[in-house]
Formats: structure tokens, sequence, C-alpha cells
């Protein structure tokens, strides 16, 4: 089977690495790539916003799956397009994926559905909801009800910060995701990223992971996509896991169905395991950047048979098997990032890095310039590395840091580290 894979990041990095390792793969397309991708993949220039364009490279070269790695062409109704046009792809609808692209679809269906989440209102105008947050308690969470490539949510320790967040957002900070706004009780717990295959009726769990979304060491600064992941995640237990299923994923799942728009793809709940139990912070129509990448290295089943089983509504017929080793990915970041990367950066000695045992480095954000890797940006590099403990595959990850000779980047130091606690503590 010939497959076209839509993306540019480390996410779809992995995914070209797993992918190619399929035996049903004939030859993988991927638009439009990136230097690492390019290694698996021959990558095409294709206008992905161009779905006519798409459908008609996917005919010329007889594509048999199209998997779409971002929400950007999923909320754009690409997989929509693909489907009228008899072709397959893997990722949800463009009715489906508003369980990402608006944050008050999926807070009403939760509320129908009884999904476990914080309670919250929606809101069109700033002095309403400057009302209800000076009804609640702090802190406050505010969140732009649209796409805001995770920068339109604010958790407000002070009526002024909330005042402040509410205004922001009316006055056009995050564009047409502004119009509309949330406001939601602050949760408070641990949080896990859950993954599941969804056909449009069944779900199957993936393997457990855990990303760390602030900039800097100890969790400080501010909020980025995810600075670094690790699989499996102890703290989301089996019974968790269970919870999650039965509480979260298939209420959700069933109500999509109920609505007429069936969820095809991967579901990622973000989840906070408050005191009561797992609960919903929200919904992604894509798998976690960089949690994607641990899991394909811990992935031992064929990820291209799964991605049709899903597209094809058999999940609850297929199964999936993992590795038992540890998967733990550290990103290197330009220096600025998330607020201003410095792009154009050169980088050194990711051969010598990706030899070291156990390494896998995918490539999230860099260019080629004739022999040169250029930085091109914000996550740049996710340097992953699998272990037969947390420590070790830690140990692996950051002696590959060292290798590489990147003086315009940075990342953190301490990825893995509740889950080297947890470790060392022998806690399961
Ligand atoms: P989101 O873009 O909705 O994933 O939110 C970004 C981050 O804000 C999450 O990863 C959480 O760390 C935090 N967050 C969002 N909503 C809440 C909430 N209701 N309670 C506590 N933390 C939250
Ligand atoms: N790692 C968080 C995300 O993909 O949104």
């Amino acid at each position: 089977m010939n497959v076209l894979l839509i993306g540019s990041g480390g996410r779809e990095d992995a995914l070209a690495w797993a992918i190619s390792a399929s035996p049903m793969l004939d030859t993988l397309y991927a638009a439009p790539g990136n230097p690492g991708i390019g290694e698996q993949a021959t990558c095409v220039g294709l206008d992905v916003t161009d779905h006519a364009a798409v459908v008609a490279f996917c005919r010329e070269k007889n594509i048999g799956l199209v998997v779409i790695g971002p929400e950007a062409p999923l909320v754009a109704g690409l997989a929509d397009d693909l489907g009228k046009a008899g072709i397959k792809a893997f990722g949800p609808s463009k009715a489906a994926a508003q369980l990402e692209g608006s944050k008050g679809f999926t807070k009403d269906l939760c509320r129908e559905a009884g999904i476990p989440t914080a309670a919250y209102r929606r809101f069109t105008d700033a002095a309403s909801a400057k009302g209800y947050a000076a009804a609640h308690a702090l802190p406050i969470v505010v969140k732009a009800d649209g796409l805001a490539a995770g920068k339109g949510v604010v958790i407000a320790e002070t009526l002024a910060e909330a005042n402040d967040a509410i205004d922001a957002c009316f006055a056009g900070s995050f564009g047409s995701a502004g119009a509309e706004i949330v406001i939601e009780e602050f949760m408070e717990g641990e949080e896990a990223s859950f993954f599941a295959l969804v056909d449009g009726r069944h779900a199957l769990a993936l393997a457990t992971a855990q990303d760390h979304k602030r900039v800097f060491d100890g969790d400080k600064g501010p909020n980025t996509g995810g600075m670094g992941a690790y699989s499996p995640a102890a703290i989301v237990t089996p019974e968790i896991t269970q919870r999650v299923m039965a509480e979260i994923i298939e209420p959700t799942v069933r109500a999509m169905a109920a609505r007429g728009m069936p969820y095809v793809g991967v579901l990622y709940a973000g989840l906070i395991l408050t005191k009561d139990g797992p609960k919903l912070i929200e919904y992604n129509a894509r798998f976690g950047d960089p949690e994607c990448q641990v899991l394909m290295i811990r992935l031992r089943s064929d990820l291209l048979t799964a991605l049709i089983a899903t597209c094809d509504g058999v999940l609850d017929t297929f199964d999936l098997r993992w590795y038992d080793d540890v998967a733990l990915t550290v990103v290197m970041a330009a220096d600025g990032y998330p607020a201003t990367p410095q792009k154009g950066t050169e980088i050194k000695g990711l051969e010598r890095a990706s030899a070291l045992e156990g390494v896998e480095i995918f490539h999230a954000g860099t260019r080629r310039d004739g022999d040169r890797l250029i930085a091109d940006g914000g996550r740049v590099l996710n340097v992953t590395a699998r272990g037969r403990t947390v420590a070790e595959a830690r140990e692996r990850a950051y002696a590959a840091v060292r290798q590489i000779d990147w003086p315009g980047g940075f990342c953190r130091s301490d990825i893995g580290w509740r889950a080297l606690q947890r470790e060392q503590s022998g806690a399961k």
C-alpha cells in the first residue's frame, strides 16, 4: 500500500518511522515532511490546504491511506474531502474534530453525556464573563474557545488577571479563536495524556504517557506544546485506564455517533487525576506531540495495520502489543521558544548522537541548507531513547543531547523527574 502522511513535526517523524517499518507499506509520501521524515519518506511540496490537489495527488500515486498528523487540516475538513473522493483517511471529519476545535462544543457534550470535567460557562461578552469570574473561587481558568496553538488558556490567580485575560480574548489576542470564551473551575491534580484509537463505534486505549508542558526545569515558566514526554506513566494505573475508558472515552464515542458525527482517528484526552478520579481538561483530535514519539518507540504491533483497522471500523476485534521498555524524549527547542524562537542556527553532531544505543532522534523543526542542518521552528529536535528503566532511558537521551552541537538551542534537564522519583521510591 502507498501511504501519504500529512504534517512536518516531530509527531509526524515518529509516525513516519513506525509506518515505514510496516510490511504492508510500499511507498510512503509526506507533505510537506521535514529532513527527518525524508529519511523514511518521499517528501512532496503539496499545498495541503488545497484539498483538490491532495485528492489529485492520491489518485496519481494510488494512495491507499492518508494519515493526517496535525489538527489544522482536520478542522479544515481534509478527511471529509478525501472520504468524498473515496480515499481512506486516518483522522476525524471536520464535524468530529470540533472536539479539539471548539472547547465549548466539548464542554456541552461532556455535560450532556455526564463526563467528568471542570464546571464551566460559555460567554460571548466581557461583562457577563467578568461577572461569572467574580462570583466563583480562585484560581479560575479562562480559555479562548477555538484553536489558539496551546496559548489561549490563562489560569488566573487573581480577579484582575481573570479580567485581563477576558479583555485580551475579546480584544482579539487569539483572533477568531477568542470570539467566544469558556470560563471554568480550576482542577487540582497531576496531568496525564490519554490516547485511544476510535473507529466510530469502538475505542482501543493506547499505552500511557505524560508530557511536560512548561518550558523550564521544575515545571516553571510559560506553557509550551510540550518539552518532553515519557511512556509508560505509572500514575495511570490499569484501574485508572479502565475508568477513563468507561467514564470519559466511551461515552464520548457514543455521544459523537449519536450526533451523527462518528469520531474516527486517535482521540487524545488531556486529563487531570483529581482526588475524585480522572477528569477531562480537553480533547485533541490527533496524537500528542511529543507523546506520539514515545508511544511509537514502545509500539510492538504494526502501526499501519492499526490505522487501517481504525478506518475500517474493526477495532473491536483488534489488539495492540507494546514493549515493556520505558521510552523518554527530550525536546530541544530554539532559544527564545515559546515566545520568540530564533530560527536559522546550525545544528551539528546528530549522526554521533543517533548512533548511541537505544536512541532515535526525530526532527520537529529543521530544514536542510546544502549539507547543513538548520533550526527552522520552535521545537526543533526530539531526542528519544528507550531503556529498561526510566533512569536508563533518561541517561541515554541526555547522553545523546550532549553529543549534539547546537549553541542556538536549549532543553530541559529534568524530563521524567516524577517518573524517576516514583521508580526510585519503588512505587508503582
Ligand atoms: P488546554 O489548552 O485546555 O490543554 O490547557 C492548557 C493547560 O492549562 C493544561 O495542560 C493544564 O495544565 C491547564 N489547565 C487547563 N484547564 C485547567 C483546569 N480547568 N484546571 C486546572 N488546570 C487547567
Ligand atoms: N503535548 C501536548 C500536545 O500535543 O498538545
